[in-house]
């Protein structure tokens, strides 16, 4: 499964490109508007920093704006990805983008049907918010499952991004029931490397080591 940084702050992209194994960032207007700069000055910094696909959104809510704001962001690296709302205009959109070969994000995933819908039109990824799922007592991972066995059963090759991950269990589950890439902020990410037993396993090597040296 890929691992995706969902974040548009610049230290956090550094930090974790040194890790070696973030395979791409996806941002929102509300991640953006925490950077206190413009959308695309952000994009084209985090662009320098990973090699991998990195998803802008377009702020237009209808299909011409999204169009052009899309045209715009695509321009400024190939590895864009123009992230586009699951609306009637934005489902048009993403079969413009897919006809010019610009990779695409469908967000605001809450159904099934409208997974379909985004992959017919040649999404390349599809966004399920299985956190915000969860929040309204709805179970977000089952969203994920349903959505694999729909894009099986086709032959879709649009890959399900599971977003809105707010802790590791989701991580470990969107794995276990095959999404394609997890997008997760920061501190989701620096939770996966930990465990109880790691810190006392080596606390106990290094009295041990310690004691030998004596
Ligand atoms: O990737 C979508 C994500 O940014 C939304 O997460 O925690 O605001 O539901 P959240």
């Amino acid at each position: 499964m890929e691992i995706f940084l969902d974040t548009g702050l610049i230290d956090e992209i550094k930090e974790a490109a040194k890790w070696g194994f973030i395979d791409g960032v996806t941002t929102n207007p509300s991640l953006i508007a925490q950077t206190k700069r413009p959308q695309a000055e952000v994009i084209q910094e985090i662009c320098s920093i990973i090699d991998g696909p990195i998803s802008a959104e377009v702020n237009a809510s209808d299909y011409e704006g999204m169009i052009n704001e899309g045209d715009v962001l695509a321009k400024i690296h190939e590895n864009i990805t123009i992230k586009l709302p699951m609306t009637e205009d934005g489902i048009r959109a993403c079969k413009y983008f897919s006809e010019k070969n610009v990779k695409t994000n469908i967000t605001l995933i809450f159904s099934p049907n409208q997974a379909l819908l985004a992959a017919k039109n040649g999404a390349t990824y599809v966004s399920p918010f299985i956190g915000r799922l969860d929040d309204i007592g709805h179970d977000g991972m089952a969203l994920i499952d349903e959505i694999r066995t729909i894009f099986d059963n086709y032959g879709y090759t649009t890959k399900i991004l599971a977003a809105s991950v707010r802790h590791s269990t989701h991580v470990r589950d969107a794995a276990l029931v095959g999404a394609d890439v997890a997008t997760m902020p920061y501190g989701v990410v620096k939770k996966l490397f930990t465990h109880p037993l790691t810190d006392k396993g080596l606390a106990q090597f290094a009295a041990d080591y310690k004691s030998s040296k004596k």
